[in-house]
């Protein structure tokens, strides 16, 4: 079967860590996003995937270059403009000529993807989507089925009266090619809400997969948070942490340091005397993080400086930031090159853009 891979969203609630990142290419544990996307597909072998892409393309085209080095063909079609959901696997609509997956690029999932594919053909469905349940629908688009799991409504934000189910749409599909023939081309076009309703009125088998693995999307920064939280504790069956603390490659760790894990330190990094790092706690490579400095419950992007008793908390810290002496960070999301003057106290909550001197 064959894989679209929907990259091509603006990311707009995840800034400022995508202002320069596509949401795609977010490290988590270091890896960017969207490499356990790819692998898994790959584990249900899937060899052949389509990146629609639109905003910040080339660095995703630039890292996994023809996929080769993931055992997997990899295509990119671009979008001038973002054409929506369904409008960029329509732009994809060469490459398709079988049932095929449709993912949205920022969900991260143990959904078994092979038997959602022998659902899908057993049940003769036209469209299946997968679900997923959350503690209040009422902000997402709801799926009732009938006890066959053929989808008998779909429910827009629902209120509490109208919910009937906790089950929402997970954002993977496997669609039969001729879905694609209720979505003109080049036209902004959504599969939520602008083809599978006209589907399920023409009478088509629209079919609902649910399931309660581990799944969650990085469109915020706490989710993104989460994600990464949940696997160093072992959440997801993707990832096995096996010890508590994982040290990079020529890292110099001061013996006075303390690092206690769920902890992953990227390759290259320097911590120096007395720096404490209390889990979860995530750095990339090249990180430099001096005496007396403390980061508690945060991710660090590579080649971070954060000097002398600094004090970083629930935040998350983009490419090549400075986090001048005594300055303290808390629940904050900086983008990259942002410099914090040594003595400075962020307001807690802040969102700073690339490039910002604060303080
Ligand atoms: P927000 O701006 O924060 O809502 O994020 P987003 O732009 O990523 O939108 P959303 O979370 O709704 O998108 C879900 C998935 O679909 C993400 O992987 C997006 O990259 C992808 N996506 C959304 N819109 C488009 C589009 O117009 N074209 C393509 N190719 N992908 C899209």
């Amino acid at each position: 079967m064959k894989a679209v891979i929907l990259v091509g969203g603006l990311g707009t609630r995840l800034r400022p860590l995508t202002i320069n990142t596509p949401k795609a290419m977010v490290p988590v544990l270091n890896a960017p996003f969207l490499e356990y996307v790819i692998r898994r597909l790959r584990q249900h072998n899937v060899r052949e995937i389509v990146l629609a892409l639109s905003h910040l393309a080339q660095p995703i085209e630039d890292y996994f270059g023809n996929g080769s080095r993931l055992g997997i063909r990899l295509n990119y079609i671009l979008e001038e403009t973002p054409l929506g959901t369904a409008g960029a696997v329509k732009n994809a609509e060469n490459f398709l000529d079988e049932p095929f997956l449709v993912l949205n690029g920022d969900i991260f999932t143990d959904l078994d993807l092979t038997a959602m594919m022998d659902f899908h053909s057993k049940s003769r469905s036209k469209a299946t989507i997968a679900l997923t349940p959350v503690d209040d629908p009422t902000s997402y688009g709801l799926i009732e089925t009938d006890a066959k799991g053929r989808v008998t409504r779909f429910l827009e934000k629902p209120s509490w009266k109208q919910v009937t189910t906790n089950m929402i749409n997970a954002g993977t599909y496997i669609l039969e090619p001729d879905v694609m023939s209720y979505v003109p081309p080049q036209t902004k076009f959504s599969f939520e809400h602008e083809v599978f309703p006209p589907l399920l009125e023409q009478g088509e088998p629209i079919y609902a997969y649910p399931s309660s693995c581990y799944w969650m999307d990085i469109g915020t920064p706490e989710k993104y948070f989460w994600l990464n939280k949940d696997l160093l504790i072992g959440k997801s069956n993707q990832y096995h942490s096996v010890e508590q603390v994982v040290i990079g490659e020529q890292d110099n760790i001061h013996p006075t340091a303390q690092v206690t894990g769920p902890a992953v330190i990227g390759s290259n990094c320097t911590i120096w005397q007395k720096a404490r790092l209390s889990g979860p706690v995530i750095t990339g490579s090249g990180c430099i993080i001096l005496e007396n400095a403390i980061i508690k419950e945060s991710i660090i992007w590579h080649d971070v400086r954060i000097e002398p008793g600094a004090q970083v908390s629930h935040s998350i810290i983009a490419n090549n930031c400075r986090l001048g002496a005594g300055s303290i960070i808390e629940d904050s999301v900086l983008g990259d090159n942002v410099t914090v003057s040594s003595g400075h106290r962020l307001e807690p909550g802040s969102k700073i853009w690339p490039g910002t001197i604060v303080g």
